[in-house]
C-alpha cells in the first residue's frame, strides 16, 4: 500500500518519499538569477530529507515576474546558478523540479513583505502589465493590456525556452504554473478572461493556451521527464460564470491524454473577492476527486502540518504526493522529524547521525 515514505514513480524518475517542497518565491533574485539564498534555502529542504522539491515560480520572461526579484529562466545567463543548486539537491536524494510561469496581470509587484504594491518604471517596473483581457486584478493600479495571438504565442514559445534551460540546468521534473490567478489561469477562468477570439468564450477556447503551452513544453522535454501541472481547482466564486471544480476534472483530462504526468491541485488566487476558508487539508477533496475521476496522479497541497495527516492522506488515496508550504519554512528537516514522529528510520545525513 501507498504510504508516505514509500517510494512514487512518476514516468522515468523515482522519488524516495512522497513530501516535497511547494514552490514559494523568495523574490531575492538578481535579475533572475539564482545566489547564495536560493542555494541554502533549497539544499536545506535537501538535507531535510524531502523527497521532491519545486523550485519557486520562475519566469519565462522578464515582465512575467511577479517581483523584479523573482527568478527566471528567459536567459542562458540564468541557468548556471540553478545547476549548482540541482548538482546539490541530487546529491542529498531529492528530486529538483521547477515550476515555471508568467504572473499576467498579478506581475511588477513589490515584495509581499514589503506591502505588494506596484513597482514603478523608475524602480525597475514593468512598462506594461499583460492580460488576456482588460480587466483588473488592482483596480487602483488601472488595467493590464489584452494579449495580441501573436504576443499569446510567442509566451507559448518562451515556455518552451524555459523548460529547454531548465533542463541545461539539471532539473528533473518540470511544473507548468496554471494556477493562483496568473496568467494561465487568467485565460482558464471567464471571470478574467473576456475575449471573444479562439482563446476566449468555450472552455475549449479558455484552456487553449494551457494546452498549447504543454505542448510545446513536452516537445522539448525527454520522454522520461515528469510535466506537472499545477492548476487551482476553483476561483472559490458563487459565480456560475467563474472557474469551478467540474472544469478541473475535465481540464485533468485533457491534460492527461497530452502526457502530463501529475495534476498539482491548488486553489484561489484569481480574485481578490474570492470566499475562501483555508483549514487543514482543505485543498484535499480537490486532489482526490480529480485523481479519481479524471484518472491521473495528483499531488495536494495546504495547510498539512502533521505527519500523520499527510500519511492519512496518501493511505486514503487522496492524492499521490502531499506539498508542504509553510511548514517547511518553519521546519526545513520536516521529513527527517515526520519519519521520526510516525516511527520510522529516519536517514539524517551522516554528519547529523548525532541528532536521531
Ligand atoms: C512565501 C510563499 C511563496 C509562495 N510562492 C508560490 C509559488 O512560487 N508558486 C506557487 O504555485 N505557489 C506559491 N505559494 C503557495 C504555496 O506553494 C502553497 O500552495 C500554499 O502556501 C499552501 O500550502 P501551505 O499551507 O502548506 O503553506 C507560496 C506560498 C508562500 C507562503
Amino acid at each position: 500500500m501507498a504510504d508516505l515514505f514509500t517510494e512514487l514513480t512518476i514516468r522515468g524518475v523515482s522519488l524516495r518519499n512522497r513530501i516535497g517542497v511547494s514552490p514559494m518565491c523568495q523574490y531575492v533574485a538578481d535579475e533572475g538569477r539564482a545566489n547564495d539564498w536560493h542555494f541554502v534555502h533549497y539544499g536545506s529542504r535537501a538535507v531535510g530529507g524531502a523527497g521532491l522539491i519545486i523550485v519557486e515560480a520562475t519566469a519565462v520572461a522578464p515582465e512575467g515576474r511577479i517581483t523584479p526579484w523573482d527568478l527566471g529562466l528567459w536567459d542562458d545567463g540564468q541557468i548556471g546558478p540553478l545547476k549548482r543548486i540541482t548538482e546539490f539537491l541530487r546529491d542529498q536524494g531529492s528530486v529538483p523540479a521547477i515550476q515555471l510561469g508568467h504572473a499576467g496581470r498579478k506581475a511588477g509587484r513589490s515584495q509581499t513583505w514589503l506591502g505588494n504594491w506596484r513597482v514603478e518604471v523608475s524602480q525597475g517596473g514593468w512598462e506594461r502589465i499583460v492580460a488576456p483581457s482588460p480587466v483588473s486584478y488592482y483596480p487602483l493600479d488601472g488595467a493590464p493590456e489584452e494579449l495580441t495571438e501573436a504576443e499569446i504565442s510567442k509566451f507559448t514559445d518562451a515556455f518552451a525556452g524555459a523548460a529547454v534551460r531548465a533542463v541545461e540546468a539539471g532539473f528533473g521534473i518540470m511544473e507548468i504554473h496554471g494556477a493562483h490567478g496568473y496568467l494561465i489561469h487568467e485565460f482558464l477562468s471567464p471571470l478574467s478572461n473576456k475575449r471573444t477570439d479562439r482563446y476566449g468564450g468555450t472552455f475549449e477556447n479558455r484552456i487553449r493556451f494551457l494546452m498549447e503551452v504543454i505542448h510545446a513544453v513536452r516537445k522539448v522535454i525527454p520522454d522520461s521527464m515528469p510535466l506537472l501541472v499545477r492548476i487551482s481547482a476553483t476561483d472559490w466564486m458563487p459565480d456560475e460564470e467563474s472557474w469551478e471544480p467540474d472544469q478541473a476534472v475535465e481540464l485533468a483530462r485533457r491534460m492527461k491524454s497530452a502526457d502530463v504526468d501529475l495534476v498539482d491541485c491548488s486553489s484561489g488566487g484569481l480574485v481578490p473577492e474570492q470566499k475562501i476558508h483555508p483549514v487543514p487539508g482543505y485543498q484535499t477533496g480537490f486532489s482526490e476527486r480529480i485523481r479519481r475521476e479524471a484518472g491521473v496522479l495528483t499531488g495536494t497541497v495546504g495547510m498539512i502540518t502533521d505527519p500523520l495527516h499527510a500519511r492519512q492522506i496518501i493511505q486514503a488515496g487522496q492524492a499521490d504526493l502531499v506539498l508542504i508550504g509553510r511548514e517547511f519554512l518553519r521546519d526545513p528537516y520536516f521529513p527527517l522529524h515526520a519519519a521520526g514522529r510516525l516511527g520510522l528510520d529516519s536517514s539524517w545525513p551522516d554528519p547529523y547521525h548525532k541528532a536521531k
